[in-house]
């Protein structure tokens, strides 16, 4: 039998924080691997090729896109801001790439949504994939609008789609609150390989590592092969008393995201629960 043919895989956002935890499970799982982001970026692997082009500049993609089996989108605007920084960096370039997949015949695209996508969810409700959107924030809803093109493209023109709604990825978690949302890089690792290898149409998952404390129904990821090898839980004693001043951070998923500009009556909100 012959081997299976390696893919070509995109990563955008190459020059970003979260590409560095994935870019060596890419470079081995791969043929070869464009490294595309609007910041140069430096090739590490003999199969990985550095592509520095802005998403939000539609006639470039082609060129990024020819030939190629699959997309990891990371690029983007990863925290709040006014709509004049979101909508170039989080909608256009969404609406230009899954548009540009599409015409180059791309089979799949693994994309990092956000918690912030649920966000106003108060910490006590457990979410699942299935549960509407509450987005926190005018970043949330560029994140709930990559979804909704995820779903329209995978659903009308079988281009797969596998959103991954990822807690904080970091080397360890910092807060209380990444008690319940933090993914570690190996588990985000293996989070996109199950999102290369699955069998899906269109997918929503909680990027998040097994902890205890999490708010999460992970049960989709779970399903297709997710098996996360390390936990916030042994930084419970250190970091549970590491908590905001604002009690209506602590009550909402989203934290500092949902509180900030928060400007109805706060009265029938149980902050302090
Ligand atoms: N860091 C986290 O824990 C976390 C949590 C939830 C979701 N996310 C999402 O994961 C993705 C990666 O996050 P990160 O922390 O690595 O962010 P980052 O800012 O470190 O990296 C994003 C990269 O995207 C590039 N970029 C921005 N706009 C672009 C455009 N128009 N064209 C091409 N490249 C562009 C930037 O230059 C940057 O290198 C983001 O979409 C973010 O919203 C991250």
């Amino acid at each position: 039998m012959p081997e299976p043919r390696l893919p070509i895989v995109v990563l955008t956002g190459a020059a970003g924080r979260l590409a560095q935890y994935v870019r060596p499970m890419l470079a081995s799982a791969c043929r070869e691997v464009r490294l595309c982001d609007v910041r140069p970026v430096t090739p590490q692997a003999v199969n990985e090729r550095a592509f520095q082009c802005a998403l939000d500049d539609a006639g470039q993609l082609p060129a990024l896109l020819t030939g190629a089996d699959m997309v990891v989108h990371l690029a983007g605007y990863p925290r709040e801001a006014a709509w004049d920084v979101i909508l170039p960096a989080n909608i256009t370039s969404v609406a230009n790439l899954w548009e540009a997949a599409r015409a180059a015949g791309v089979q799949r695209i693994l994309y990092a949504s956000s918690n912030h996508a649920m966000g106003l969810y108060p910490r006590a409700t457990t979410v699942g994939s299935d549960d509407l959107p509450r987005p926190d924030s005018r970043y949330g809803v560029s994140k709930v609008f990559m979804e909704a093109v995820a779903g329209l493209y995978a659903q009308k023109f079988g281009l797969k789609g596998f959103g991954m709604r990822i807690g904080h990825c970091s080397p360890e978690p910092l807060d209380a609150r990444m008690l319940a949302h933090w993914i570690s890089p190996r588990d985000l690792a293996q989070l996109v390989r199950v999102g290369m290898d699955a069998d899906y149409d269109e997918a929503i998952v909680y990027g998040v590592s097994d902890n205890a404390a999490s708010w999460w129904d992970n049960a989709r990821a779970h399903a297709l092969g997710y098996r996360p090898q390390d936990s916030a839980d042994r930084y419970r004693e250190a970091l549970q008393h590491k908590v905001s001043n604002d009690p209506l951070a602590e009550h909402f998923q989203g934290g500092d995201f949902a509180a900030a500009e928060f400007n109805r009556d706060r009265s029938g909100f149980d902050v302090d629960r």
